[in-house]
């Protein structure tokens, strides 16, 4: 009865397309027709306002807000809003454009939906580190179910750019260094996100950014300048982008950056050659937060000029900036745009309303069921829970202090023991923080009664409150103590001295790394790194729990420390997936998908990097004079690409290749067979590196060519068999071309990016 009364009331309250709906939800006419019909309609002010898109001041990310927005959306000046939360909300502004607005056109709402939505999932970083594209895409999925319950319909989202700087905060954001890797999940983003297609209500419009090579910012300063030859480009921080663009994301974000001295906003190369003529891109191009009028202090002219460049570029959705909302018109009466640029732009955001389905139902995402039902469900955390799991990462075990025993005292010292807030990590905007699953509560609930937690905070985040007020943002708080470092260390003594083994739960909070949360120093905070060495002197077995949103240098802590479990921030569940991965439930088998250096010297440092014409011939680390090295630095990371241990052993054997020689057209397979040999079962990322000996152009020591995530009971073998041709040999050359070229190859197949079993191949004419 109750639905049926909302369903009437529904109807009784839509206008325009919605009472049409009824009638003609069969028969609307195609999408370019319908478009062209109504855009026949159109005033040159509706036109430019489908491209304007205001923040609804919910959240903010910027500085610039604006709420005169009602009065606009009726004036037809407002094609989208984003960052509003519930349906509620949406759907009331949803009816202001609906009914009040002149052409009656429905808005889309945008969100940055992440890692998850109210189900938090670890940072995508972390993600990455599990190597299991079914459980990103599912985490994707889950994400398209909750947002779309709530009435969004697209979100910010895969973050794919390459990052190989570690004092960049936004390294958290994406899936790390690797093109290959990074390619595959941001294809599997995509297709969680958006399904099959827009045919249900439970998928929305994926927003792949930041394009272009925002990872690249110069010192690792975020939105400072990137600049890179084009050869890299193509090479190394485009194939993500075009695989999204490939996978038929929807639309498609510009980064803050310049490229070739042209801000990514203006840049018409990038957005018209490559994205649209180069790529074949359908769907429509959004700025980031306030990149229009940003164009302004990079030196690019007045809000007029950047505006128009934008447009000219291949911009077609200005995000906040109001540049096209306000200067536009001017322009086209100056004949500094055309109208067919405008056409074209306001073009494709109607189509993207069109194939969103909400021409034929504006409230096709606004069910208040859905809302009250799918959100935040048992379901979805219980798979939170394991998803987070499979991407924490071992980084060391001595003596198989992990899995620790139900038994005995277990003493939790740290500032990140019980500090829920922070568990889910940077840009976990609709997560519920109040309800996130600390250490404490974690390790509490899978110990049971089999082992005593015992609990000290043992120091803040640093000893410099004002840092950590930078590092604690947006609600996710450490609650810093008053008290001395001396009284927060003696405190933890105490409690670590009635303990069999200690876990120190220390890293960088949530906000000390995503956006704009550079750092000049990538070490654990001092505070912490104190902390760490007085619970080593105890003498008892220290395991660290770390949690970090970017690559560490941890020389010291891998030295003193027992063992090392890395867990990012892992989302909603956390507490209890890290509890799992200590306590043995689950066997740790995530794999590192950035370098770890030694030192913030050897930055930019990349698995995939060239052999240059003098490479060092030692692997001791030792100084070589005339070498390229460091005199007081090894090359060598701490722990390279693709690296993470488990508790249980694998080994490979019986590399084979099926043919050492083959043709441009053929095909052929590389082939392993990987044993658990260990006593646990687990899964194991077998990874594929390859070796192009001589190109035209110079070409990475190692490239990853392919991995499969397998699972092995104990004692248990598996055959593993990647599948190749001149296909997966390509690249571009010094003329931008993708080509194969004949020569020799060495594959190598192993458990990192040091694999050294080796098979050679060559490509012939
Ligand atoms: C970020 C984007 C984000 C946007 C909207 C910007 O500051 O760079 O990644 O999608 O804000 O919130």
């Amino acid at each position: 009865m109750k639905k049926q009364l909302i369903a009437l009331s529904l109807l009784v309250a839509l206008g325009g397309y919605a009472q049409k709906k009824k009638a003609t939800k069969t028969t609307l006419k195609p999408k370019s027709e319908f478009v062209t019909d109504l855009m026949s309609k159109m005033t040159l002010d509706e036109k430019i306002g489908q491209l304007n898109l205001p923040t609804s001041g919910d959240i903010t990310t910027g500085q610039s807000s604006s709420w005169d927005i009602a009065k606009k959306i009726e004036e037809g000046k407002v094609g989208g809003l984003f960052n509003i939360k519930t349906v509620a909300k949406i759907r009331d502004v949803q009816k202001i454009a609906v009914e009040k607005s002149r052409l009656k056109i429905p808005m889309i709402f945008g969100m940055d939906v992440i890692h998850g939505y109210e189900t938090v999932f670890p940072i995508p970083l972390g993600l990455s580190c599990s190597w299991d594209l079914k459980a990103i895409e599912q985490s994707a999925r889950i994400a398209a179910q909750e947002a779309t319950a709530d009435g969004i319909n697209w979100t910010f989202s895969p973050m794919v750019d390459i990052s190989r700087d570690a004092r960049w905060g936004r390294f958290s954001e994406g899936s790390g260094e690797d093109p290959f890797l990074g390619s595959r999940i941001a294809e599997a983003m995509v297709r969680g996100y958006q399904g099959k297609d827009y045919s249900g209500n439970n998928s929305l419009m994926a927003c792949v950014k930041h394009f272009a090579l925002y990872g690249a910012a110069e010192a690792g300063r975020d939105y400072n300048t990137t600049d890179m030859s084009r050869i890299r480009m193509y090479n190394e921080y485009f194939p993500p982008y075009k695989a999204a663009v490939d996978a038929g994301a929807g639309s498609v974000m510009v980064s803050f950056n310049e490229i070739d001295g042209i801000p990514a906003t203006g840049n018409k190369w990038l957005l018209t050659d490559v994205l649209r003529k180069q790529w074949g891109f359908k769907g429509f191009v959004v700025t980031d937060f306030t990149g229009i009028p940003e164009m302004i202090e990079h030196g690019m002219g007045d809000l007029q000029t950047v505006s128009a460049l934008a447009l000219k570029a291949g911009v077609e959705m200005d995000m906040v900036g109001e540049g096209f909302l306000g200067t536009l018109k001017k322009s086209l009466d100056e004949g500094k745009v055309t109208m067919a640029e405008i056409d074209n732009a306001c073009r494709l955001i109607l189509e993207a309303k069109y194939d969103l389905g909400l021409f034929h139902d504006p409230y096709k995402y606004c069910d208040v069921n859905r809302a009250k039902t799918e959100i935040f469900t048992k379901t979805n955390r219980d798979i939170a829970r394991r998803i987070a799991s499979e991407s924490m990462v071992l980084l060391k075990n001595d003596k198989q202090t992990l899995p620790l025993k139900k038994s005995g005292t277990i003493a939790l010292i740290g500032p990140l023991a019980d500090a829920k807030e922070n568990m889910g990590g940077t840009w976990s905007v609709a997560g519920r923080l109040a309800d996130n699953i600390s250490l404490l509560a974690g390790m509490k609930s899978v110990a049971g009664n089999g082992a005593k937690i015992v609990y000290a905070k043992g120091s803040n985040l640093d000893y410099d409150a004002k840092f950590e007020e930078n590092a604690t943002m947006f609600g996710k708080t450490l609650h810093r103590d008053n008290r001395s470092h001396e009284e927060l260390l003696k405190e933890a003594l105490a409690v670590a001295n009635q303990a069999d083994v200690i876990v120190a739960a220390i890293g960088e909070s949530a906000e000390l790394s995503g956006e704009s949360s550079s750092r000049t120093s990538i070490e654990i905070p001092q505070a912490q790194k104190d902390l760490l060495e007085a619970l080593v002197k105890t003498g008892k077995p220290v395991v660290v729990v770390l949690f970090n949103g970017r690559p560490l240098a941890l020389v010291d802590e891998e030295k003193s420390a027992t063992a090392i479990l890395d867990v990012w921030f892992s989302g909603s569940e956390s507490g209890y997936a890290i509890a799992d991965v200590l306590f043995g439930a689950v066997n740790p088998s995530g794999k590192l998908t950035s370098t770890f250096p030694r030192s913030i010297g050897q930055i930019p440092i990349f698995y995939n990097a060239k052999n240059t014409g003098r490479p060092i011939a030692n692997k001791e680390g030792k100084f070589e004079k005339f070498r390229s090295n460091y005199i007081d630095e090894r090359n060598e990371p701490l722990f390279p690409f693709g690296f993470g241990l488990s508790y249980t052993k694998f080994a490979y054997s019986n590399l084979k290749i099926s043919s050492a020689k083959a043709g441009m057209n053929d095909k052929f397979s590389i082939s392993v067979e990987v044993a658990n040999t260990g006593s646990f079962d687990g899964a194991e990322v077998v990874q594929l590196y390859m070796r192009d000996l001589v190109g035209s152009v110079t070409r990475p020591v190692r490239e990853l060519k392919g991995f499969e995530k397998i699972f092995l009971k104990k004692g248990e073998k598996k055959t593993v068999t990647f599948n190749l041709s001149a296909e997966d040999l390509k690249f571009y050359n010094s003329d931008l071309n993708f080509v194969a070229e004949p020569g020799a190859f060495e594959f190598y197949v192993g458990t990192n990016s040091n694999a050294d079993m080796k098979v050679n191949f060559e490509l012939t004419k």
